[in-house]
């Protein structure tokens, strides 16, 4: 199998804090690969860096044999065509309509035709399931619309490589599994190769070829969704059971009993 991703010994700093801590992975062409975790354990900060949104304190991001760490920034801007993006916040520009939010790569880079963009942008649409609705404005769509309207965004530029930032975020449970099948019909249909950052077990443990747990910073497991969960690590497995005492949330039981103390303090 082709390796398509290499993360390499990543190290982030901001300031004096450590947000990733030496960490190493490697993703496979066509595979759609789960990266997990609980609330601030990195998960943005890796896919940010494999966009090329922010540079490493060290270490290496090799995609296609290329080390985008080292590019300058003209170059980057041509290499980020292969890779497409859903933001976790979904970010569609409330100004412009649909049909331009999703050809908006084209309006600004390319000197195509508008009409030809509209066609563009309706085809899309029509990828992640959504007709007649070009003319509108994101804030006349429901939540789900929105998430499928930054996917058409996403795959506007036909990437190879597709990032999704917590796609199904605040998604009732039918667009969430819909959400899931768009994943693997791209995977399917389009050979895309995928890295999904959730939470939602149950579509990761389903759209997932291997499943990666991060927390503070260090890759703690990587697997198939079996090996995961046959995982001793007990951050992996306070994270799959949902066990609300652990290592994930040390620092919040400490914060808790230190509440307690001050708490006993003040009777005094
Ligand atoms: N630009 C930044 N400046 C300072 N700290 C940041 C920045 N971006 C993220 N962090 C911190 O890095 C940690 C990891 O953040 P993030 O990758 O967004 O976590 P998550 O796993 O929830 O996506 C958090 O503690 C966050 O506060
Ligand atoms: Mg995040």
């Amino acid at each position: 199998m082709k390796k398509k991703i290499i993360v390499k010994n990543l190290t982030k700093k901001f300031g004096d804090k450590v947000v990733l801590d030496n960490i190493s992975f490697e993703v496979y062409e066509n595979e759609v690969f789960v990266l997990m975790g609980g609330s601030g354990s990195g998960k943005s900060t890796t896919i940010k860096h494999i966009i090329g949104l922010l540079k490493p304190t060290s270490g290496q991001i090799i995609i296609d044999g290329v080390d985008i760490t080292k590019l300058k920034k003209s170059e980057l801007m041509e290499f980020r065509k292969k890779m497409g993006y859903l933001f976790q916040e979904g970010a569609l520009f409330d100004s412009l309509k649909v049909w331009e939010n999703v050809g908006f790569y084209y309006l600004e880079n390319t000197k195509m035709p508008k009409k030809e963009i509209y066609l563009l942008a309706q085809k899309k649409l029509a990828l992640v399931g959504l007709k007649g609705i070009e003319e509108l404005y994101p804030s006349q769509l429901s939540g789900g619309m929105k998430k499928r309207v930054a996917l058409a965004r996403a795959i506007a530029t036909d990437p190879q490589i597709v990032l999704y930032d917590e796609p199904s975020s605040g998604l009732d449970p039918v667009t969430t599994a819909v959400i899931d099948e768009l994943i693997l019909s791209l995977k399917r249909r389009l050979g895309v190769t995928s890295i999904v950052v959730t939470h939602d077990l149950q579509s990761a443990f389903y759209i997932a070829d291997r499943i990666a747990m991060i927390h503070k910073g260090r890759i703690h497991a990587i697997g198939t969704p079996e090996e995961i969960k046959n995982n001793p690590d007990p951050v992996v497995q306070q994270f799959i059971n949902r066990k609300p005492v652990g290592p994930i949330t040390e620092d919040f039981i400490k914060n808790l009993e230190n509440l307690d103390e001050i708490e006993s303090k003040e009777h005094i």
